[in-house]
């Protein structure tokens, strides 16, 4: 059966906004995510892993280095340290004192603001450290609007057993030889390809929309790849550009 994240034919894109307005404002910050939400971002997009005393925070990659004036690897610092450093000044001198959220902050920051999110559980995590991640959705009462993606199979195998309420979508940087069997055999919502490895064979879309399974192309930022997946069929679309999409969106 088809499921609510299907889009109707001639409907426009769901706007995912890829780690808040990342072409605007420092990346998973919560002024990203605001900007975002202004741009007309449908949800946003964001990165989670756990601080060395096992508290989701938003971090895309292993290290503090690249997007904070700290060093190290997330998962070696602790709270109190990750939420010291200056996540902002990295990407312009106007954002400095912008922090790495915590997930629950963020979770908050979209109930009383609006949005929906995209969390994409990075890289391998225990049943525990999903279990984690799950009790701060139900304790900040977002189940109903967080929709849950990874690149790791036991990630989404994990949620799935813990939280079956919240909806799975599988990244992947390649497209799987029957996508649909993988889907069925996980439970899966949306299936969420790179979207040029989705336009080298754009048949799968109607495959997954047959077996009632959504599709989400990322990271796509240019009007020509967005022309190419609404004639394709997508249902999402993961980007850098939410008020570009937004914009373009509208005007379909
Ligand atoms: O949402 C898809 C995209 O975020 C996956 O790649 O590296 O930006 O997390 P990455
Ligand atoms: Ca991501």
């Amino acid at each position: 059966p088809p499921n609510g994240y299907l889009r109707p034919a001639g409907s426009p894109f769901t706007v995912i906004a890829h780690r808040g307005a990342s072409s605007a404002a420092p990346e998973n910050t919560l002024v990203a995510q605001e900007i975002a939400r202004r741009a007309g971002a449908d949800w946003i997009e964001n990165d989670v892993q756990p601080s060395r005393d096992g508290v989701p925070f938003i971090l895309h990659d292993g290290t503090v280095d690249r997007t904070t004036n700290g060093t190290g690897n997330l998962r070696d610092l602790t709270s109190a340290q990750l939420k010291a450093l200056d996540a902002g000044s990295w990407f312009a001198p106007q954002y400095a004192g912008a922090r790495i959220p915590t997930l629950a902050e963020q979770l908050a920051d979209l109930r009383t603001r609006g949005g929906n999110l995209l969390l994409e559980i990075k890289g391998r995590h225990t049943k525990d450290e999903v279990a984690k991640i799950v009790q701060v959705i139900r304790d900040e009462r977002m189940t109903d609007r967080v929709f849950v993606q990874s690149f790791e199979v036991d990630a989404l195998r994990h949620s799935r057993e813990l939280a079956p309420e919240l909806p799975l979508g599988l990244l992947r940087s390649t497209l799987d030889a029957d996508p649909v069997a993988l889907a069925k055999e996980l439970g899966l919502t949306a299936y969420n390809p790179d979207g040029n490895a989705l336009l080298a064979r754009p048949s799968v879309i109607a495959d997954l929309h047959r077996a009632g399974v959504a599709v989400m192309a990322w990271t796509m930022d240019s009007a020509g790849q967005w022309q190419r997946l609404e004639q394709a069929g997508a249902d999402a679309i993961i980007t850098n550009r939410p008020a570009e999409l937004a914009g373009w969106n509208a005007a379909l």
